[in-house]
């Protein structure tokens, strides 16, 4: 088991630990689910095939420290956003339909906004696109 394999598989149980405590859900959530991505420039290009069944995947980009959450809305269309909580910079984890601080509580909306402090600040937002059987995240350029 590599290093980055243990870490995953922590993280997994992490996140089965707090959606077990949370009241709603995310339907068939059992953990996290990384995907497979390219980079094309400063643009994560991810298949939308490899969502399966999950209403959320997490994605590493080369300059992102902490991987991208990715949530396929009830329309069809993509939210991306960083896992890097705006107080401090701990890794966010989605639970209970939201995104959960482990370290100081903070809690975010799936699309990035502030639901309980104390951070102030909404979630990075990266812009997303569908293009054919992908989806673009393009990590350059405005963000929320
Ligand atoms: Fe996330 Fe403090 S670092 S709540």
């Amino acid at each position: 088991m590599t290093r980055r394999d243990f870490l995953r598989r922590l993280e997994a149980m992490s996140a089965a630990a707090v959606a077990g405590a949370s009241a709603i859900p995310f339907t068939g959530c059992l953990g996290f689910y990384y995907v497979d991505s390219t980079l094309v420039g400063s643009r994560v290009m991810v298949r939308r095939s490899e969502f399966g069944a999950n209403p959320f995947v997490l994605v590493d980009a080369p300059s992102e420290a902490l991987p991208i959450f990715v949530i396929r809305d009830d329309d069809g269309s993509y939210t991306a956003l960083s896992t890097r909580c705006m107080h401090r910079g701990c890794q966010v984890e989605p639970a209970g339909g939201r995104l959960v601080c482990p370290c100081h509580g903070s809690e975010y909306a799936t699309d990035g906004a502030v639901l309980k402090g104390p951070t102030e600040r909404p979630l990075r937002r990266f812009p997303v696109s569908v293009e054919g059987e992908a989806i673009a995240i393009e990590l350059a350029g405005p963000a929320r």
